[in-house]
């Protein structure tokens, strides 16, 4: 038995060097043309505990799921959608579902791509009409998680001060509360971990939450090499409390580059996407590529199975 678990750690390191993270979720990105690829994040084995959706509604995909098995965080994307957001959630929580955390504006310090573009003052206002009361249902709030640009920090300070000056009177001078920062960053490594430290500064002993992040459209060995030392940093840092890898969905799909993605051109979990799932037994494949690549370690796999059992 000793020779078969050495044939199997020479030829498989990754199998066997997973490791478990209760912080890691998922940025669901649905995709409606091929609704399979859906069901890959919720899968039995997954190591994902959480997603979140830029919704306050659950996604309808994970219906069947229990919020203890994957929990949903809802989001205020912006301020349009404003009204029936703490209605919404209180009304899911008297239903029994427990909903923890919420999830504050999504890039409100840009106007592009996905980016909610809402002016401090305003955002605060809505805050304090939708978010804020919840923390009287303990439910803890995120601040919103801005762009990983340098204007990011500066659009929360003055959120934050606006924010005082609506809950403040003469007489007696609050601030508002939050329980986590949210982090975006798309770069390298040092990249990452410095923007983490900005936040550390600027709120310090608070935890980060980095709810999207990659090395985008950069070759897939560095995108890998990206993947694996920021998890590593990710599992390690104790003001680290959740992180969730962009990239839920297909190279075609991308607007991240082709190979910062966790599915490939099949649908199948890539190298990446199996690392971050903790399945990397059962999936390991290229971005832009089919199932080859699986089929030969299965191959080798299965060969070294049967060595083992003969050499035991
Ligand atoms: C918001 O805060 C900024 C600076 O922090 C200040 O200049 C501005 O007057 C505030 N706006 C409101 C509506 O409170
Ligand atoms: C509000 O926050 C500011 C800046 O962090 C701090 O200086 C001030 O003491 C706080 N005020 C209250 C009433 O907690
Ligand atoms: C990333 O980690 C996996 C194991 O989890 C390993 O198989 C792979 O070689 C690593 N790749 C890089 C570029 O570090």
């Amino acid at each position: 038995m000793r020779v078969l678990l050495i044939l199997l750690a020479g030829v498989s390191p990754a199998v066997l060097a997973q490791t478990q993270s209760p912080k890691r979720g998922l940025v669901f990105i649905p995709n409606s043309d091929h609704p399979e690829d859906n069901q890959i994040w919720a899968q039995a084995g997954s190591d994902l505990t959480w997603y979140y959706n830029y919704q306050w509604e659950p996604s309808p995909a994970f219906e069947d799921v229990t919020q203890e098995q994957f929990e949903f965080v809802p989001m205020l994307w912006g301020v349009t959608d404003g009204t029936g957001f703490l209605d919404s959630i209180r009304n899911r929580i008297k239903s029994g579902r427990a909903i923890t955390h919420v999830l504050g504006f999504n890039e409100p310090d840009s106007p592009y791509s996905g980016g909610s573009n809402i002016q401090p003052s305003v955002a605060a206002d809505v805050w304090v009409k939708n978010i804020a009361p919840l923390a009287e249902d303990g439910v803890q709030l995120g601040l919103p998680a801005c762009t990983g640009g340098w204007g990011g920090i500066p659009w929360l300070q003055q959120f934050l001060g606006n924010c005082s000056e609506l809950i403040s009177t003469e007489d007696e001078k609050k601030n508002c509360t939050y329980d986590f920062v949210n982090i975006h960053w798309y770069g390298n490594f040092e990249g990452l971990a410095s923007h983490m430290g900005s936040y550390a500064a600027a709120f310090p002993n608070t935890p980060q939450w980095i709810t999207e992040y990659n090395l985008d459209h950069q070759d897939l060995p560095a995108t890998e090499s990206f993947y694996n030392i920021s998890a590593e940093y990710l599992d390690r840092m104790d003001s680290v409390g959740r992180y969730s890898l962009y990239g839920s969905f297909r190279p075609q799909d991308s607007n991240v580059g082709p190979n910062a993605v966790m599915l490939n051109e099949d649908g199948h979990l890539t190298n990446i996407g199996s690392w971050y799932l903790g399945v990397s037994k059962t999936a390991v494949t290229n971005p832009q590529s089919g199932g080859r690549r699986l089929a030969v370690q299965m191959g080798i796999f299965v060969f070294n199975l049967m060595l083992g059992i003969l050499l035991s």
